[in-house]
């Protein structure tokens, strides 16, 4: 079990999650983070605390969402780990919410 970074954090990135990680297991791109899945102990701390409501539990993704599981696994194996809290994508409040964001997914480093 894990829990997986969802679409609403594509350029938004308010990092609050990363504060509460009790092993460190987030990993951060140009416009996104994900969670490293082999790495997560299921702990729920980070999902309450994004302000946009982007972290679920696997099994409780909402519909459309699934392929994020297989893209928080993937792009750990790339990205940087990041620990400590920064100030959000310039923006963020512009990018809350709107659908699709997916096509904007920057995976280079
Ligand atoms: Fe870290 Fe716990 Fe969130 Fe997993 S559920 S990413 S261990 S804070
Ligand atoms: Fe993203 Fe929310 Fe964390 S916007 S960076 S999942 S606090």
């Amino acid at each position: 079990m894990t829990f997986v970074v969802t679409e609403d954090c594509i350029l938004c990135k308010h990092t609050d999650c990363v504060e509460v990680c009790p092993v460190d297991c987030f990993y951060e791109g140009p416009n996104f983070l994900v969670i490293d899945p082999d790495e997560c102990i299921d702990c729920a701390l980070c999902e309450p605390e994004c302000p946009i409501d982007a972290i679920f539990e696997e099994d409780d993704l909402p519909d459309g969402q699934e392929k994020f599981i297989a893209i928080n696994a993937e792009l750990a194996q790339k990205w940087e780990n990041i620990t400590e809290l920064k100030p959000p994508l310039p923006d963020a409040e512009k990018w809350k919410g709107v659908a699709n964001k997916i096509e904007h997914l920057q995976r280079d480093s």
